[in-house]
């Protein structure tokens, strides 16, 4: 059934990768290279079945082709999984004989951290590939993507705050955080350093504690972030918590967070809009972290990263019209506004300067 699903799906190529001796049991998928090499993170979790691995790896890869097409990168979609147990299934051998993979290639996927890996990780795959950002920084990488990935999420919350409410003051509402780690702890530092008031939970109660301690923010249940009396809903832990059960318990007049894949469904997202709750879509958010490591490609600039990041802001803007115009849900009108830009851009026929295989040149010099 595997054509038959990446008939739907609209995926180029799925490479399915082993090598017993490293224990390694990864796949990568290709969704689409139209506007340039497929980057996205790897992903390694216990999977309980193959089939799990596979619809998560397309899901995932597909969403990076969204998430590039709508914040202007000429970048494609892809994400790889690799199946086991992050702690207890890591070595050098598996993250070298993976990058193997990537390297085989020649530069049509590019990885980076997501789930379950680490910088330290990215170091053996670096071993044997070029083609991987999110590298430390003192190989002329990026490092850690998810403080620009919080900074990019409050540049897509000015743009929600100006069409809910007609004025970007941050200060002046209240927030429920769901999830304070990498990206939630920057994000309510950063809502905090405004003045606003944060609600937090996480099943984490160190990191609970600490943004309590450290940032001043309330602490709420892991249940009760639903039903906190709070002008914005921000989902910064993990995907679905937009549901039917969840919905009707929001007291929010924005949904706008980080975590991938908020919304459970379609058919929510056409419910949130209802109920009249702003939705910023996830993927137009939350691309700071993948704005800020492409910029490895071509040569890491931390200046040019900040400039990247306000464009988010502008993005959510056109989002926000689109609905606006033609009467549909902003989910939809992101969906719009990728697909739109990969027909058009793919349309174009420009004279071919040299290789299309990225170049890394920042790391070179
Ligand atoms: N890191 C990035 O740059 C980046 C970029 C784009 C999107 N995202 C998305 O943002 C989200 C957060 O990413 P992260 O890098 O901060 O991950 P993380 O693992 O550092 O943080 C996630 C936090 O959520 C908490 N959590 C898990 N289940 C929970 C639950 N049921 N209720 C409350 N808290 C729960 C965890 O304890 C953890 O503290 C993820 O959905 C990720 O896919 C991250």
């Amino acid at each position: 059934m595997i054509f038959e699903t990446l008939a739907k799906t609209g995926h180029e190529e799925v490479v399915f990768c082993h090598n017993p001796d490293a224990g390694l049991k990864a796949i990568i998928a290709i969704h689409n290279t139209v506007l340039g090499p497929a980057l996205g993170g790897t992903r390694m979790w216990p999977y309980a079945t193959e089939q799990d691995a596979v619809n998560d790896v397309l899901r995932l890869s597909r969403g990076m082709t969204y998430k590039a097409a709508v914040s202007g990168l000429n970048l494609g979609g892809g994400k790889a999984v690799i199946i086991g147990d992050p702690n207890r299934d890591k070595s050098e051998a598996l993250f070298r004989a993976f990058g193997r993979f990537v390297n085989s290639l020649n530069g049509r996927y590019i990885t980076a951290e997501d789930v379950g890996i680490d910088v330290n990780d990215m170091e053996y795959v670096f071993r044997e590939t070029e083609f991987v950002t999110g590298v430390h920084q003192v190989h002329g990488g990026s490092g850690d993507p998810s403080p620009f990935t919080a900074y990019g999420t409050v540049q897509g919350l000015l743009a929600a705050l100006n069409v809910k409410f007609g004025n970007e003051d941050v200060g002046k509402y209240s927030y429920a955080v769901q999830g304070v780690g990498h990206v939630g702890m920057e994000f309510v530092k950063l809502l905090r350093e405004k003045g606003a008031k944060v609600f937090v939970t996480d099943i984490n109660k160190d990191a609970v504690q600490r943004a309590v301690d450290e940032y001043g923010c309330e602490a709420v249940g892991l249940d009760e972030i639903y039903d906190v009396d709070a002008d914005v809903y921000s989902p910064t832990a993990l995907g679905g918590t937009v549901n039917a059960s969840t919905l009707p318990r929001l007291k929010c007049k924005i949904i706008c967070g980080a975590a991938n894949n908020q919304l459970a469904n379609d058919e929510i997202g056409v419910e949130v809009e209802k109920r009249g709750i702003l939705y910023a879509p996830d993927y137009a958010v939350n691309a700071g972290g993948l704005m800020n490591v492409s910029l490895e490609i071509d040569g890491y600039n931390r200046e040019r990263a900040m400039r990247m990041m306000r464009t988010i802001y502008y993005n959510l803007g056109r989002i926000f019209e689109i609905s606006k115009r033609e009467g549909i849900p902003t989910f939809r009108a992101a969906d719009r506004m990728a697909e739109e830009r990969i027909s058009s851009i793919g349309k174009l026929k420009l004279p071919h300067l040299g290789s299309a295989r990225p170049q890394f040149m920042g790391r070179k010099g």
